[in-house]
């Protein structure tokens, strides 16, 4: 761990493959953290600033036998990512999985630009640093929602309107650079889910707009973490899965495939 309080612990034995995922201290990306720990990779579990709720995802992946390390970093602050990348360097000498997953905005007391700087800056920021630890046949997985994916085409709920801008603008500036990634050998994915049921942020936006929230609940039963989460691990490890991965959510596609 250096000065800026960013880095990678001291952690087990190293596996072959080494996965970074950010915000990785709970919900999804925790869950994503498992199953890839499970898969045989060692999981950098990234977090802002709950290291004793990393620490737990890291025990449980190392309880089931996996290899894991905590990675604390705030994905905004350049700094501390390049401190976090350079014990990746040190430690590992290799990347070759780094799923995207970390996002906010919705936060008390977010300034106005915080969501853009969050969710589309770091994002294209981190995965353009990360290029030198990723070998070919390494592999970006962008995690956004529905919400976010299909902005401005769908309405959002109350209070949503700047994350999904930000989102849908982290994505594009990610698929502006996919012909790059291409050319060294690293593929881009997205993974879009519909809310996915007992989070945070749909507690959050039940309380926001609760219409919002049921309307989605009135079209299908909303995904689970663990369906969404097996999603993202898949696109992060089959070598031929599809571009753009959809969890939940059939109306969205239906309108999309009849414009
Ligand atoms: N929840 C949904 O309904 C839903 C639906 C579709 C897509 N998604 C997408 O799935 C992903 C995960 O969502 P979630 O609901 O699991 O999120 P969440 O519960 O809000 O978890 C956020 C995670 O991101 C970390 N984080 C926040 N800001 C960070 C920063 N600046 N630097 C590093 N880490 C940071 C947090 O770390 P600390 O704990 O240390 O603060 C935490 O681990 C997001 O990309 C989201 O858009 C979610």
């Amino acid at each position: 761990m250096n000065r800026r309080g960013a880095g990678v612990d001291a952690g087990d034995e190293v596996a072959n493959r080494v996965a970074l995922i950010t915000g990785a201290s709970r919900g999804i990306g925790a869950e994503v953290a498992r199953l890839l720990g499970a898969a045989g990779l060692h999981v950098l579990v990234n977090y802002r600033e709950k290291a004793a709720r990393a620490n737990t995802v890291v025990d449980a992946i190392r309880m089931a036998g996996g290899h894991a390390s905590a990675a604390g970093a705030d994905v905004c602050d350049e700094a501390a990512v390049k401190a976090l990348l350079a014990d990746v360097g040190e430690r590992f000498a290799t990347l070759d999985v780094l799923v995207l997953n970390a996002s906010g905005g919705l936060e008390r007391g977010a300034d106005p630009g915080y969501a853009m700087r969050l969710n589309r800056d770091a994002q294209l920021r981190l995965a353009t640093l990360a290029l030198p630890l990723m070998p070919a046949g390494a592999r970006i997985v962008f995690v956004t929602s529905h919400q976010a994916h299909f902005y401005p085409a769908k309405p959002v709920p109350d209070g949503y309107e700047p994350i999904a801008q930000s989102k849908r603008a982290g994505e594009d500036a990610l698929l502006a650079v996919k012909p790059a990634l291409a050319d060294r050998g690293i593929a881009l994915k997205v993974v879009s889910g519909d809310m996915i049921d007992g989070t945070i942020i749909v507690r959050l936006l039940q309380r926001r707009d609760p219409a919002a929230v049921d309307a989605r609940r009135n079209q299908a039963v909303l995904p689970t973490v663990d369906e969404f989460a097996a999603a993202i691990a898949q696109a992060a490890l089959d070598s031929d899965h599809r571009d753009t991965t959809y969890v939940g959510g059939a109306d969205y596609l239906i309108a999309v495939a009849h414009e």
